[in-house]
């Protein structure tokens, strides 16, 4: 049996390949004649473990847009809940459905059910990485200003889950990437080590000003994401980092500022720089229904 197209990771990925899904994207957002229904009859299952809006709504329209249907399932609604495992979870879904997506804790039960899924699985974000983001990051970018190969991203905040996968994009789409984190929220070593490996500029720095200074993009997610304790000591941690106007003002003057939402107006982004010129917050979320079209054409052959 083919190993189906999974999407887990950007790093399991080569260029050409991010490359092509994000053609595949354009081509459904901007090409009406190429508009049909290339997914009719296909169903998708989506198991939600952590709330979401967009990763939600953008699959379902997607799928729906593209002539297909959703299955929603989350930890309350199905016999998950009850202990029944990833592994036999895929494979029953393997039977009904044309590919899983999934929103979970740990990478380890996405790589169970892909594991055991006969058909793709598409990683809608885990405590580790959230690759789908960055597809509509890339292509929010390159709408605005063209090719990211060779640009220059900073991230301010917490070494995240979109952290992680902005880390994987840098190195697979060619772009230097700057990370301001403080030291007990800084990213694993071995991440960044891959990524040095694989000929990609990531550096680490603990100061958000260093990190910003002449860069075409400035990015920040919640001090807290899902799951995540300790909050109190994250908002003293995370303070400094917050991006306001003087922090934007430190980057190139028609830098862009993005965030994969939801956000803490106040916290993580001052309202002037989230609901202000260089944001792009919105075509971002909008990009997520394009994206992951791109995505499911790919998986879906
Ligand atoms: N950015 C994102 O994934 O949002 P949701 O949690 O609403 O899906
Ligand atoms: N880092 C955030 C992203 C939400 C889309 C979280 O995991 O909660």
């Amino acid at each position: 049996m083919a190993v189906p197209r999974h999407f887990l990771d950007l790093d399991r990925f080569d260029r050409a390949t991010l490359r092509h899904i994000l053609e595949l994207a354009a081509i459904f957002k901007h090409d009406a004649d190429r508009r049909q229904h290339p997914l009719a009859g296909r169903t998708l299952a989506m198991i939600f473990e952590k709330p979401s809006t967009r990763t939600r709504v953008s699959f379902e329209v997607a799928m729906h847009q593209l002539g297909g249907t959703v299955v929603v399932l989350t930890d309350t609604d199905s016999q998950l809940n009850r202990g029944e495992s990833m592994a036999d979870t895929a494979r029953v879904l393997s039977r009904y459905v044309d590919a899983i997506m999934i929103r979970t804790s740990k990478p380890s039960k996405l790589a169970e059910l892909a594991d055991y899924a006969s058909v793709p699985v598409i990683n809608g974000l885990t405590d580790e990485s959230h690759p789908c983001q960055l597809m509509a990051d890339v292509m929010t970018f390159e709408e605005h200003r063209g090719p990211i190969t060779g640009r220059l991203v900073a991230w301010s905040g917490d070494a995240n889950n979109v952290a992680r996968s902005w880390i994987q994009a840098a190195v697979r789409f060619g772009f230097r990437l700057r990370l301001a984190c403080p030291k007990p929220l800084q990213p694993a070593n071995g991440l960044l080590e891959w990524a040095r490996s694989e000929g990609g500029e990531v550096t680490l720095t603990a100061s958000p000003e260093d990190a910003v200074a002449g860069a075409d993009l400035v990015v920040t997610d919640t001090w807290v994401s899902m799951g995540t304790r300790e909050a109190e000591t994250r908002h003293n941690l995370l303070a400094p980092y917050r991006v306001d106007e003087a922090l934007m003002a430190r980057a190139k003057p028609d830098a862009l500022f993005m965030h994969c939402l939801p956000a803490h107006r106040g916290q993580e982004v001052s309202a002037a720089v989230i609901d202000g010129p260089q944001s792009v917050v919105w075509d971002e979320a909008e990009n997520r229904l394009h994206a992951q079209k791109g995505i499911l054409a790919w998986c879906l052959g």
